[in-house]
């Protein structure tokens, strides 16, 4: 199960784990673009099917987790990776404005595992769950403070998770992506943020990403598929920073 699996990182997430095998399910608010890109998938002969969800809304994930359990009956891996971006300054954000990112971004991840565990223990001994953070759960970034509070609160979820479910065999784990280029890179004017001066200038050019480059879908599912497979066995609580070098240095 991979949530805001329609487009970007989910999307590669989900394609990489059906190309090892599993049988997966592209969940999403975006039900037509979920559609489309799982039509897509099961054209290379991959087992994939989409099913919309909001996490935000208690009924809805209700609602997919018992479609999992009627067609499955158990799920092996939960991504919780839907997410929206969003800019907040302290000093011009409403209180509705950081509750939507919080109920989506935080709430929505803790929902879906709370909903899925039942599904998850069906699915017996070795199973994951990953929950997609942002380097920007570490570190402080002007006009981030709903996103940046959710990815924080992701990290440390996922570490008290980690301790409830051990003695279930199920090992919980985070991934903390630096600057990947997806449809969420878009600002509002339809412009690439990696496109800018600023970008190059800071990231490319001074090296604040040291590999010198965004991320790209691709880069994040390895990791992810690591995490879920057989060679990840003894890993749980755990992040795991992919961002190109971004956080190992200031
Ligand atoms: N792109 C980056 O640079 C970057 C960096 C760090 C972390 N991340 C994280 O990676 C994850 C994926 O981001 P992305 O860049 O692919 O974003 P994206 O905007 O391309 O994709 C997010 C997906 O989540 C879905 N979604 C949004 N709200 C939803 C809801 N309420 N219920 C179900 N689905 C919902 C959207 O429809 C979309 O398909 C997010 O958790 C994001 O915070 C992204």
């Amino acid at each position: 199960m991979v949530t805001g699996a329609a487009q970007g990182i989910g999307l590669g997430i989900a394609t990489r784990l059906a190309e090892e095998g599993a049988s997966v399910i592209l969940a999403d608010i975006a039900h037509t673009k979920a559609d489309a890109a799982a039509a897509g998938l099961v054209k290379q002969g991959l087992r994939v099917s989409a099913a919309p969800v909001d996490v935000a809304d208690d009924g809805s994930v209700n609602a997919l987790a018992r479609r999992v359990d009627a067609e499955h009956g158990k799920c092996e891996i939960l991504v919780n990776n839907a997410a929206i971006g969003a800019d907040t300054h302290i000093e011009t954000m409403t209180m509705e404005d950081y509750q939507r990112v919080i109920r989506i971004n935080q709430d929505g991840a803790i929902r879906m595992t709370m909903t899925f565990v039942p599904l998850i223990k069906k699915a017996g001994p070795g199973r994951r769950i990953l929950n997609i953070a942002s380097i920007q759960g570490l570190r402080g970034w002007p006009n981030q403070i709903a996103y940046a509070t959710a990815k924080g609160a992701i990290v440390n979820f996922t570490r008290a998770l980690a301790c409830d479910l051990a003695p279930h065999d199920i090992m919980v784990n985070a991934l903390a992506p630096g600057f990947v280029d997806t449809p969420m890179s878009i600002q509002p004017d339809g412009s690439h943020e990696y496109d800018s001066d600023w970008f190059r200038d800071i990231y490319v050019k001074h090296g604040r990403i040291p590999m010198r480059r965004f991320g790209k879908p691709v880069d994040i599912a390895g990791p992810v598929f690591f995490l879920c497979s057989d060679d990840a066995q003894y890993m749980t609580g755990q992040l795991l920073s992919v961002d190109g070098g971004a956080s190992a240095t200031f």
